[in-house]
């Protein structure tokens, strides 16, 4: 039966269809909030990162079972609102989110590619810290970058590696995934038993039960999303202590366990020569992961654990992935096209290891950069696209606006330069701005003539 529609029912339905488009008042009508932005406008990934929040924390809850290559995982994001927030974004490439919920009541969630769009019941806050947990599954994907390489989550021989620069970890958990936002991380993952998996930081547990091996890693210090990693599969680990009495735990895959035990046994000396050079070392766990070539096509320097294929586990490649631990991870770039300053260090500390240790002054190495054609195909901070981000100039001809800095200012100065710039930005972010600002005033004068032709000039200057 049917009734005739009193003024309060009219209105109480406007509000449902307000409700419906979307805007959701408080409970005194006013509506204040409004949805974080879905990117961040980083130069090279725009969507990636979202608006509106800052994560805190990342608690990771993952099982996952190799012969299915399924995921069955929660992420519970702890995070602070930057605005009054109706809704707000996280990034994550394929899997299905099967619920969701912002401080324990349900959220509605809406998928576009690679953003989803959660939407509390009730607006959140600016200045709230909140928490969302996703609970999502299904089988992670690899990703092809730009310049072929495979980042996301990548299938082993016997389990799983995830790698993810610059975009790879949205493969694996939903979050803000751009650089800037970096958080604190518990990774518990949960494999078959006979497998073990590691991941970033410290292993705070590791227990078998019913057929299945949990174990629980912990990151107290901030990380970039595209440093978190997990390795799953069968290893042979090894166990140190630096003289400064961080703790180094290594795992390599038992085909390459033999090959890479000399090198992996050299990771405290090599900590302590880096620390002389670099300061203190920004981390509390260190170590190595070796997988077996052709599982992984290049060495990664995931946080506080990097990764190597066996084929470039070697003295230079480890000196350059544990020199990341300062340059790229403590100090991590503003946004993507500030990258050079990550491999610019990483390939200085190599030159500094070969002048050290090898006999190669830094200049013979600036020489042989310099006269190498394909490191002056584009200024380092000035990548043309997203495929040229791994390209030489980035590395090389970074690395020469280093020894050009250090020829100008001199090795006492240079030498402050190297370890007072991750001292400055200790776990946080830098652009290159920042950069030039903290040069030139531990220099203590202007040095637009370098940076105008080393850094952002076109092509190779006349003479090195
Ligand atoms: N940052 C890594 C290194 O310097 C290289 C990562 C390569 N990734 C890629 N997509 N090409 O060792
Ligand atoms: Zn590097």
């Amino acid at each position: 039966r049917s009734r005739a529609r009193t003024a309060p029912a009219a209105a109480a339905a406007v509000a449902a269809l307000i409700l419906l488009a979307g805007c959701t008042g408080d409970t005194d009508g006013s509506v204040r909030g409004t949805p974080g932005a879905a990117g961040l406008r980083d130069p090279y990934f725009p969507k990636l990162g979202n608006g509106g929040y800052d994560v805190r924390h990342y608690a990771l809850t993952l099982a996952y079972d190799p012969r299915s290559g399924r995921l069955d995982a929660t992420a519970e994001i702890t995070a602070r609102a930057t605005q009054d927030l109706s809704a707000f974004n996280l990034d994550l490439t394929g899997l299905t989110v099967d619920r969701a919920t912002v401080d324990g009541a349900p959220a509605a969630v809406n998928r576009a590619g690679n953003e989803l769009t959660l939407r509390p019941r009730e607006e959140i806050d600016r200045g709230r810290e909140f928490r969302t947990t996703v609970a999502y599954s299904g089988v992670p994907e690899k990703i092809t970058d730009g310049d072929g390489a495979g980042e996301g989550w990548l299938r082993t021989k016997d389990g799983a590696l995830a790698l993810g620069e610059p975009v790879g970890s949205m493969a694996w958990f939903p979050g803000n995934h751009h650089p800037s936002d970096k958080a604190t991380y518990d990774i518990t993952v949960t494999v078959p038993q006979g497998l073990r998996a590691f991941a970033n930081g410290t292993r705070t547990s590791e227990r078998t039960r019913n057929g299945r091996t949990t174990a629980v890693w912990h990151s107290p210090e901030p990380m970039a999303s595209y440093l978190a990693t997990v390795a799953v599969g069968r290893y042979e680990t090894r166990t140190a202590t630096t003289p400064s009495k961080v703790t180094v735990l290594s795992a390599a895959d038992p085909s390459v366990a033999a090959a890479s035990r000399v090198l992996l046994d050299r990771i405290p000396e090599l900590l302590e020569w880096a620390e002389e050079n670099f300061g203190p070392y920004p981390f509390s766990s260190a170590g190595a992961i070796v997988e077996p070539t052709g599982d992984v096509g290049y060495a990664l320097e995931t946080q506080t654990r990097p990764v190597f294929p066996q084929s470039s586990f070697d003295l230079p490649t480890l000196v350059h992935e544990l020199a990341h631990q300062w340059y790229g991870n403590s100090v991590s770039p503003a946004t993507w096209r500030d990258m050079w300053l990550n491999e610019s260090f990483a390939t200085y500390a190599e030159w500094l290891y070969a002048e050290d240790f090898e006999d190669t002054p830094a200049q013979e190495s600036f020489e042989e950069a310099f006269a190498a054609d394909a490191n002056w195909a584009f200024p380092p901070a000035e990548p043309p696209t997203a495929e040229n981000l791994f390209d030489p100039p980035v590395y090389q001809r970074g690395a020469m606006v280093l020894h050009k800095i250090r020829q100008k200012v001199g090795d006492d100065t240079f030498y402050e330069i190297l370890a007072g710039w991750p001292a400055k930005h200790r776990h946080g972010n830098a652009s290159t701005d920042d950069f030039i600002a903290y040069v030139e005033d531990v220099a203590g004068e202007d040095l637009s003539g370098l940076w105008d032709v080393w850094l952002y000039g076109d092509g190779r200057p006349t003479s090195p």
